[in-house]
């Protein structure tokens, strides 16, 4: 077969290496991909937004799967073009995909379908939205409708931030259209949760739970990024809380998509909070966590590619999806700078990383060029470890990460030590 993956991330760079290791892959391409995914698949500098030009390429080199990773192109409708091609896709037509693209759809489909989630308000209007915060009980969170590269979310703790947060949405247009609307939600408290799941629209398979470190700087401080680390499974996460999220969660989700008419195929992305009232969902994504996949796909022990393709068939219930009983601790090396200004282009020294058992290095922003590798984004690498136990995941994470150098690296020194 000859498969397609659209993106250029570390999330796209795990799923390369677990594709790449199934026997029926005879050609494997990556739009635009990245230096670590040139060393597995044929690298084609087509944006992962140009879905025209994704198209094409795919008709013109004889895709017969194509799996689209990020959330951009599945917003942008690139499943249902390529489909209507008859080019095979994992991932969610732009109907279902809009799970995550509005998160304004996302609440009123909680609602609607009685599914746990904070209370909400929505204005357009910024004399109505600041009334509203200035009434209101600190700290409230402001979202941005659209997708907004993880920005448009504040949580303020006092008006004075709520109403910087809703001017630059409402007045200033700091994410244009998506931010013409708004959300205001009541702030949950307790541990987040990440469930990430495949499923073909009639049956839904969590995979291992995790957490993601979303704040820039070491003890949960600065700015949000993409996503710092990750550890896998997430210690919150309770065998008990995992049969609450699948009854009260996880299958009214797929069964609501269901009966709007927006079947989910694909990888649902279930952020959660663990509230004194239960599970409540935070957000939607329509695709794998980045950098969740990391360490979440590393303790798979199905083949990614077949569970993708029975995803794609609506025949998951047929394969088998199992995890390891192990532990990932997955660390983010970012530029200096990020998730601001960053320079790029500085050679990477991995050091004797390769000799370290367990761990993986995935590119997240990386070039190779003449035998070299070079910085090439704001987050560059996601070093994963996976071990028996969490400490020692966590013990070899740091060692790798110890082991590589360039110019400014920078990550945080606590993943998983909360
Ligand atoms: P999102 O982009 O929706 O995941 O939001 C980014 C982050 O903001 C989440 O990971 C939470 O830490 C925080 N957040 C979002 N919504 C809420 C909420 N209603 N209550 C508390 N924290 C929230
Ligand atoms: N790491 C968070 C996300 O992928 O949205």
């Amino acid at each position: 077969m000859n498969i397609m993956i659209v993106g250029g991330g570390g999330r796209e760079h795990v799923i390369a290496k677990y594709v790449s290791q199934n026997p029926r892959v005879k050609k494997l391409y990556a739009l635009p991909g990245n230096g670590g995914i040139s060393q597995l698949a044929e690298c084609v500098n087509i944006s992962a937004e140009d879905i025209s030009g994704i198209v094409e390429f795919a008709k013109s080199h004889a895709v017969d799967f194509a799996i689209v990773a990020p959330d951009d192109p599945l917003a942008l409708g690139a499943v249902d073009r390529l489909e209507a091609e008859g080019i095979k896709c994992f991932g969610p037509e732009q109907k279902a995909a809009v799970i995550e693209s509005s998160k304004i759809f996302a609440k009123e489909l909680m609602t609607k379908y009685s599914i746990p989630t904070a209370k909400y308000k929505v204005f357009d209007k910024l004399d109505a939205a600041l009334s509203h915060a200035a009434l209101s009980d600190f700290p409230i969170v402001i979202k941005a409708d659209g997708l907004a590269k993880g920005k448009g979310v504040t949580v303020a703790e006092n008006f004075g931030q709520a109403k910087d947060a809703i001017i630059a949405c409402l007045k200033g247009k700091a994410f244009g259209q998506s931010g013409e609307r708004i959300l205001i939600e009541e702030c949950l408290r307790g541990p987040e949760v990440t469930v990430l799941a495949f499923t073909d629209g009639k049956t839904i398979v969590p995979m291992v739970s995790s957490m993601d470190h979303k704040r820039a700087y070491d003890g949960g401080k600065g700015p949000n990024t993409g996503g710092m680390g990750v550890v896998a499974p997430n210690f919150y996460y309770t065998d008990e809380i995992a049969d609450e999220c699948m009854r009260k969660i996880f299958l009214p989700t797929v069964e609501a998509m269901k009966a709007e008419g927006r079947v989910f195929r694909g990888c649902l992305y279930f952020g959660l909070m663990l509230t004194r009232d239960g599970a409540k969902v935070i957000e939607y994504n329509c695709r794998f966590g980045d950098p969740e996949a990391e360490a979440v796909l590393p303790l798979l022990e199905g083949d990614l590619l077949e569970i993708m393709l029975a995803v794609r068939e609506e025949r998951l219930s047929e394969v088998s999806v199992k995890f390891k009983n192990a532990a990932s601790c997955c660390v983010v090396i970012a530029s200096a700078g990020y998730p601001g200004h960053y320079i790029t282009g500085y050679p990477i020294d991995f050091g004797n990383v390769a000799g370290i058992p367990g761990v993986e290095v995935f590119h997240a922003g990386t070039k190779y060029d003449g035998g070299q590798y070079f910085t090439n984004g704001g987050r560059v690498l996601a070093v994963n470890a996976v071990a028996e136990d969490f400490t020692s995941a966590r013990e070899k994470a740091y060692e790798a990460v110890n082991e590589i150098h360039f110019e400014g690296a920078r990550y945080r020194t606590d993943i998983g030590a909360s």
